[in-house]
């Protein structure tokens, strides 16, 4: 990977550029026009939503007013979990897209898996909602299909389908690595996108990181940026701060040796969302 539109290629084809920005968390309003007109401007094609985030309609028009030609961007939005199953998926996919203002959706993604503590049927839950997506896909409305959250147990079924999961995004960053996760998308073909991959800024005075950041010269923040890609693990960083939105495109010009990929990949936790797929209670 050389640049920010440089690609990822998922198992249909579709490629997905490397480094996504983040808008979870971002208000509503001015600040998500502005932070997604910075960031366009700035070199990113690559733009991760959702419904729930409540900033759609700021994200579309900054899309709108960044004078970037929609296909040339990649756009991903999620169900929330409000809207799961077969009927309320596609009416969300219908909002999501009139709020953005585009007429398809590059990636969308099952937000949080239905869990056996919530739901006795969770398993079929996640298939109704899948095969809402599925045919939403196979009319080109969609042009690649995932979930975020989905833990290997929660993936099983939807291997089992017609059209299997492109994309898992994950909570994803130093001490917070989900390695079963990982290994099990990588053995199926599924491309892991890192969530919160500084760690909602929890890793920025991290003592470790901040010694091998300082070594390279980079800011801990470009450290796991390119640490996520040296580990084929695609990037979302949010930021609403037009020196930080740049700072995080600049992760192309170092190399984390294998030392220090191994210290990071050895890290153990240090902090996160403290988020647990099966015990969230949304
Ligand atoms: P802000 O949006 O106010 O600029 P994550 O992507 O892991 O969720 O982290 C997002 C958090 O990290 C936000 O609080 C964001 O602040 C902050 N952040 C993003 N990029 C940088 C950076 N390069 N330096 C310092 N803080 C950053």
């Amino acid at each position: 990977m050389n640049n920010l539109s440089d690609t990822f290629t998922l198992r249909n084809g579709y490629q997905i550029p490397c480094v996504g920005f983040g808008t979870w968390q971002t208000p509503d309003g001015e600040t998500a026009v502005n932070a997604i007109k910075t960031a366009i401007s700035c070199g990113y094609c690559h733009i991760d939503g959702a419904a729930v985030y409540a900033n759609e309609k700021s994200v579309g028009q900054g899309i709108a007013e960044s004078g970037v030609k929609r296909e040339k961007l990649f756009i991903t939005s999620k169900v929330w979990n409000a809207d799961r199953g077969y009927e309320k998926t596609k009416a969300a996919f219908k909002k999501t897209c009139d709020d953005l203002g585009v007429d398809y959706l590059d990636l969308y993604l099952i937000h949080w898996p239905a869990s056996e503590s919530r739901f006795k049927d969770w398993e079929q839950i996640n298939l109704d909602t899948w095969r809402a997506m599925t045919e939403l896909y196979k009319e080109g409305k969609i042009r690649a299909i995932g979930v975020s959250n989905f833990m290997p147990h929660h993936l099983k079924a939807l291997m089992q389908t017609e059209v299997k999961p492109m994309v898992n995004q994950i909570e994803f960053h130093p001490g917070q690595m989900q390695k079963e996760t990982v290994t099990f998308c990588k053995e199926n073909g599924i491309l892991v996108e890192a969530w919160s991959p500084l760690g909602t800024g929890k890793m920025l005075t991290n003592e470790t990181l901040v010694q091998i950041a300082k070594h390279y010269q980079k800011s801990v923040a470009q450290l796991c940026i390119r640490w996520c890609l040296q580990n084929e693990v695609l990037p979302l960083p949010k930021s609403i701060t037009p020196s930080r939105i740049q700072e995080n495109t600049e992760v192309f010009d170092f190399v984390i040796t294998k030392e220090d990929m191994d210290i990071i990949n050895g890290m153990s936790y240090c902090g996160g969302s403290g988020l647990e797929p099966d015990q969230i209670k949304f």
